[in-house]
């Protein structure tokens, strides 16, 4: 069994990753994993704890919500006797099932289960068994943007998509393309992709506003 609490809550995801895959390294099948984050509880708190003090938070928010892990490095740690690389992290639950799964299982994810960080407990699963399928992500109803923004937005996801999409044929056919290459550009892709979801449900929302007859 392993055991921390309030690690993964002050390192970026490289190093998170770095840390996952060392975890996943060392224990045996079945090990049980007890490993806490700053989850939604947290976040609530220090945002209104910033807000109290007029600050916004509404970009960190955003950022959020969209790769659902935000590293904070301009925090009250700085200048502090801490190392550069440790600073304030926050998952969104959605985060932690979908990306940590490609390390572990996911057994239980109790909010606020361990002081006031959210408690995540996991299992290494045997090697060479599959993760579970990744759970869809629910989108929030979405505010339409207008027209001509949303048609420059859709230019931009089409001319990256075509970008990502030339790279990775052009790395996927060569010989020396690297792991971490080849995930940076996966995390390209699933950015995207995120992004063209959130398109489309504004658009089904604009198609049923005009079937309503209320707009212009
Ligand atoms: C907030 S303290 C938590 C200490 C203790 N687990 C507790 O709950 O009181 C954060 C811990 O993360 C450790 N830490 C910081 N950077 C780390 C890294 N890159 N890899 C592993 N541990 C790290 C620190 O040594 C420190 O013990």
């Amino acid at each position: 069994m392993v055991v921390n609490h309030s690690v993964f809550t002050h390192l970026d995801e490289r190093l998170q990753d770095l840390w996952l895959s060392e975890l996943q390294r060392i224990t045996q099948p079945g090990a049980i994993l007890l490993l806490t984050v700053e989850g939604t509880g947290s976040w609530n708190r220090i945002c209104d704890a910033v807000a109290s003090g007029g600050e916004d938070m509404s970009a960190w928010r955003t950022e959020l919500e969209s790769h659902g892990i935000v590293f904070i490095r301009d925090d009250v740690l700085i200048g502090s006797t801490h190392p550069d690389f440790y600073h304030s992290t926050y998952h969104a639950p959605w985060y932690v099932y979908e990306h940590w799964t490609r390390f572990f299982d996911i057994v239980a994810h109790l909010p606020d289960g361990s002081i006031t960080q959210d408690l995540v407990v996991l299992r290494r699963r045997p090697d060479g068994a599959p993760p579970p399928s990744p759970i869809g992500r629910r989108h929030t109803a979405p505010t339409l943007p207008p027209r001509a923004a949303r048609r420059a937005l859709v230019e931009s996801v089409l001319a990256s998509g075509r970008r990502l999409t030339d790279r990775w044929s052009h790395r996927a056919a060569g010989p020396h393309a690297s792991v971490r290459e080849l995930d940076m550009l996966r995390a390209g892709l699933y950015e995207q992709g995120n992004r063209i979801s959130v398109l489309a449900a504004e658009l089904r929302a604009e198609i049923q506003s005009l079937r309503n007859g209320d707009s212009e």
